[in-house]
């Protein structure tokens, strides 16, 4: 498993303003859309593409363009969904699948209670969109779902990750082609799994408290 922790002003200035208690949720939902698209720019790195020859109004030239079939993104429900605009944003021709995964929070274990993905992903390029990799049960359990269905290759990009939760998805994905892009990587996990430092529960802070 690669591990690609952002390392830019801009980012740790927008996850500061990200973690601070005060920032109500329309202005956390604006920042973790600026966010992701930050991020996205490191997470398609390695997006597959091929050759092309356009005209330009001057000559022809040999360019590129992202190959087919097209990469997908998947944000994990609830908190994932944040994500999605930013992540667009960069990756407009992207389709868009959906994993609901909910952990029990006293044996932190995840379970799927909602999914809308291609049968087939052979050959796909996938991005998981995941704000907080805390214990790496969920996002362990949507990548390997997604390999079960063929994909090639899985890109996870979380706003924060705690040092447990990036150990123990390296565990679970062995052998897989798996990269994770993320925006820090904070000291450690609390006793009731919460992230430290963090921001608390991210799908509270961008949906309130349903
Ligand atoms: N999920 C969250 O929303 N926050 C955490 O700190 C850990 C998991």
């Amino acid at each position: 498993m690669r591990v690609h922790v952002a390392d830019h002003p801009l980012i740790t200035h927008k996850l500061t303003v990200l973690r601070d208690e005060r920032t109500p949720s329309p202005v956390f939902r604006a920042l973790t859309e600026e966010l992701v698209t930050l991020l996205a720019y490191e997470a398609t790195r390695n997006v597959r593409t091929e050759s092309v020859t356009i005209q330009t109004p001057v000559t022809e030239t040999l360019g590129l363009e992202i190959s087919r079939p097209r990469p997908l993104v998947v944000p994990i429900l609830r908190a994932g969904l944040g994500m999605l605009d930013g992540m667009v944003k960069l990756l407009p021709t992207a389709e868009v699948g959906f994993l609901g995964m909910v952990r029990n929070e006293e044996t932190l274990e995840p379970t799927t209670y909602a999914e809308r993905l291609p049968d087939d992903l052979s050959d796909r390029q996938c991005f998981v969109l995941d704000p907080m990799l805390a214990t790496g049960g969920s996002l362990g359990a949507a990548i390997e779902f997604l390999f079960d269905r063929g994909a090639v290759d899985v890109t996870a990009i979380c706003l924060l990750a705690a040092p447990e939760g990036v150990a123990a998805l390296e565990k679970a994905t062995e052998g897989r082609d798996v990269t994770i892009v993320l925006g820090s990587l904070d000291e450690r996990l609390n006793e009731n799994g919460y992230i430290v430092p963090g921001l608390g529960d991210a799908g509270d802070r961008l949906y309130g408290l349903v």
